[in-house]
Parts: structure tokens; sequence; C-alpha cells
């Protein structure tokens, strides 16, 4: 079945197609990966999805509601969480308290809101950093702390806007590992990525976006072997690479 899906889904920037007709679906307690070069579009979806931009054309449908232009807060109330390219931690405030924050999303009284914090904490293996203040982490702590904040909301599905960028070889396998607990949790993921090698192999379906439009989409086999992807966007270079690695 599926959790989310998408429409026709256009979007102006004055006269810039930033999103053109696109259609796709997320099928529950997936890793849907959505990729395509600089500039495609993949932030501008995950914007209209998530309520901070209204579409100029088309629908989105979560969880069996129709949430076109629904405000952030409401989508998230839904079930449906984004994280930010562009990472934006309260920086003033400790790591857990960061945490405590998406926590109350949902979670009335206090100490449900702190067990729920603590849960995320640990699930994001943060829990040495947790009076650290946020603004002093790495770059690739403040992601990891991002996908801590945004599991603690309990969402139905997880958007990560380039969670993997920056990361170094061990990282990228610890965060590879933390989606597939992450959906083994039962929540559904969408992720936008450039790290193919951290994408393809826990990807269910990737979606490929180019200049505003839905190029490509299917099981990633066949994504790293379509010659218009490779054309637009993974090169030859990739493709070679990944041949050898499979023979
Ligand atoms: N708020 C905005 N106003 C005007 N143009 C925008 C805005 N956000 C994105 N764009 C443009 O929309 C296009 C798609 O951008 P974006 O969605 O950020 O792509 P991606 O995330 O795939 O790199 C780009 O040409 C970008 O400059
Ligand atoms: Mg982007």
């Amino acid at each position: 079945m599926a959790l989310l899906e998408v429409r026709g889904l256009t979007m102006k920037f004055g006269s810039l197609l930033a999103n053109h007709d696109i259609s796709f679906d997320v099928e529950e307690g997936s890793i849907t990966g959505l990729i395509g070069p600089n500039g495609a579009g993949k932030t501008t979806l995950f914007n209209c999805i998530s309520g901070a931009y209204k579409p100029t054309a088309g629908k989105v449908l979560f969880a069996g509601s129709d949430i076109t232009g629904w405000p952030p807060y409401r989508v998230a109330r839904l079930g449906a969480v984004r994280t930010f390219q562009v990472v934006r931690p309260l920086n003033d405030m400790s790591v857990f308290d960061n945490v405590l924050v998406g926590a109350f999303l949902r979670e009335r009284d206090l100490t449900s809101a702190l067990d729920v914090a603590e849960c995320s904490l640990r699930f994001c293996h943060l829990e040495d950093y947790r009076d650290k203040l946020a603004g002093n982490l790495t770059i690739g702590l403040k992601k990891r702390l991002e996908l801590a904040r945004a599991l603690a909301t309990q969402p139905k599905l997880l958007m990560l806007d380039e969670v993997m960028a920056g990361l170094s070889g061990a990282e990228l396998k610890e965060a590879m590992e933390l989606l597939k607990e992450i959906k083994a949790q039962g929540v559904t993921l969408l992720v936008v990525e450039h790290v193919m090698e951290a994408l393809m192999p826990i990807a269910d379906k990737v979606v490929v976006l180019d200049g505003g439009v839905k190029i490509a989409e299917g099981p990633p086999r066949e994504i790293v072997e379509s010659e218009r992807v490779i054309a637009a966007y993974l090169g030859e270079k990739f493709s070679r690479r990944l041949k050898e690695l499979k023979t």
C-alpha cells in the first residue's frame, strides 16, 4: 500500500519550473531514494510534500489524506517529517534538548517526552554527546542529531535530505545501518542522497529527477543500468565501477 502518493506535482518559481508534473508512490515500510543532479528539484519536492511550499499544481496524498498545501506543523502531526539539507539545530541548546523538542510534537507530558527523547538519542548513538551544545557538534554529528530529532516526533514517513553528505567511510556504514534499523522499526523512508554507494544497497526503489522532471523510477538494479539516468546523472564512470564490483 502506498503511504505517500505524489500526483502531477508542479512547482514554479516565477518562470522557473522547479518541479514539473511529478508523480510517484512511496510504499509503506519501504526505503525510496530520490536522486538527480544539483538543481534537479529534489529539495523543492520535499518542501512541497512537507508543507514549506504550496505547489503550483498537483496533489500530495499522505496516509489517506489530501495534504496538498497544508502547513508544515499539520503535515508533521499527521506523521510526515523531514530533515534539512542545510542542518538547522537549535545551536544554543544541548543535544538532548534538541531531541526533546522533537518529542513534544506528539507527547503531551514531560515524562513520556523525556522517554521518547532518550530512546531516539540512544537509537542514533548520540548518548555521549547529550549535554554538548548542538552548535559545537561536527557536521556529521549535526546530521545525526537532525535524524534523532526527526525520529523523536515518531514519524510514519521520514524524509531525509542528504543526511550522508560529507560522511567518511565508517560513518557512512553506520548511517546505512541506522537507516535499515529505522526501516525495521516500521518507519517509511524517502531519502535524497548523492552518495550512491550508500543509497543503492538499501533502497527498495529509486526515483530520478532531472531538470524538474521525473526521468526514471524503478528498483536500484534497473536504475543503475538505465542509459538515460547514466547520461543525466550517474555518469559512465559510476556504472563501470558498479559493473566491476558485480563481477
Ligand atoms: N525558493 C526558491 N526560489 C526560487 N528558485 C528556487 C527556490 N528553491 C529552489 N529554486 C530553484 O529550483 C531549482 C531546483 O532546486 P532544488 O529543489 O534545490 O534542487 P536540488 O535539491 O535537486 O538540488 C533550482 O534551479 C533552484 O535554483
Ligand atoms: Mg537539494
